[in-house]
């Protein structure tokens, strides 16, 4: 199946600031939104307590800079998304809760050019799924280390596939009935259908291994349920 194009991307995002401006709650539709979001930012703070820049990519409604100010206080950011209004609703958000620097860049990560050595912790929740070919992935994550500061943390937080097809069926017949569980039948298959669509995830495994060839020296799995997981790397 051909899959949305960036501009797809970018228009459906555009349309929907309000579905991602929940702190309590997170996504719906992600299976432990709310356990990802908690340990992502505990591990960056446990693992760069002495952060002063970091990089929230595919920032959203910014959610993950949100929570990670509210444990350590006032931080650089810089946000970056494909959508405006999205960017326009996290730069508000952001503004109120601290007085660093706030830095908004838009556009489509495989594009941007991102500074050396600046940032210690990024957190890139629920982005990557967008990313297509495995030299995409790879030129990301370069990327992404090259900008991190010796000691800093890359922070994932998304939508993956198993390693084995039949697992990876049966972790999404799981993942069917739960969202079935909160919104029915109709729901789970429009969420499906939205994913078959617009996403193209990857392993938890092939994305720590990719955090290694890249020159990542530690790799770590912090949360898993069904189709999610939170996992990171130091560099
Ligand atoms: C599912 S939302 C998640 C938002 C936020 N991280 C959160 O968890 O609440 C994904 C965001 O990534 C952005 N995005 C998708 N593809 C992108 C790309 N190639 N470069 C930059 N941002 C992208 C979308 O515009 C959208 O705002």
């Amino acid at each position: 199946m051909k899959k949305s194009s960036v501009e797809d991307i970018r228009s459906r995002f555009d349309k929907d600031v309000e579905r991602f401006s929940n702190l309590d709650t997170g996504q719906v539709a992600t299976v432990d939104a709310v356990i990802s979001l908690e340990m992502i930012t505990d591990a960056a703070k446990a693992l760069q307590p002495n952060a002063k820049k970091i990089l929230d990519l595919g920032c959203g409604a910014g959610n993950y800079t949100l929570k990670l100010l509210s444990k350590m206080g006032n931080l650089d950011c810089t946000l970056i998304d494909l959508s405006g209004p999205m960017l326009e609703r996290a730069k508000q958000r952001v503004a109120e809760k601290t007085l660093g620097k706030i830095e908004v860049i838009q556009g489509d990560i495989r594009e941007i050019e991102l500074p050396k050595e600046k940032f210690d912790v990024i957190m890139a929740g629920a982005v990557l799924h967008h990313l297509r070919e495995e030299e995409e992935w790879e030129l990301v994550f370069t990327k992404l280390y090259d900008s991190l500061n010796q000691g800093g943390g890359l922070y994932i937080s998304d939508l993956i596939l198993q390693e084995s097809p039949r697992i990876t069926d049966l972790v999404w017949d799981k993942y069917r009935a739960y969202l079935a569980s909160i919104g029915g039948n109709d729901y789970a298959e429009k969420v499906l259908a939205y994913i078959e669509l617009e996403d193209s995830p990857r392993s938890i495994n092939f994305q720590l291994n990719l955090m290694q060839k890249v020159g990542f020296t530690t790799t770590e799995v912090f949360h898993k349920n069904l189709c999610f997981g939170a996992f990171g790397g130091i560099k």
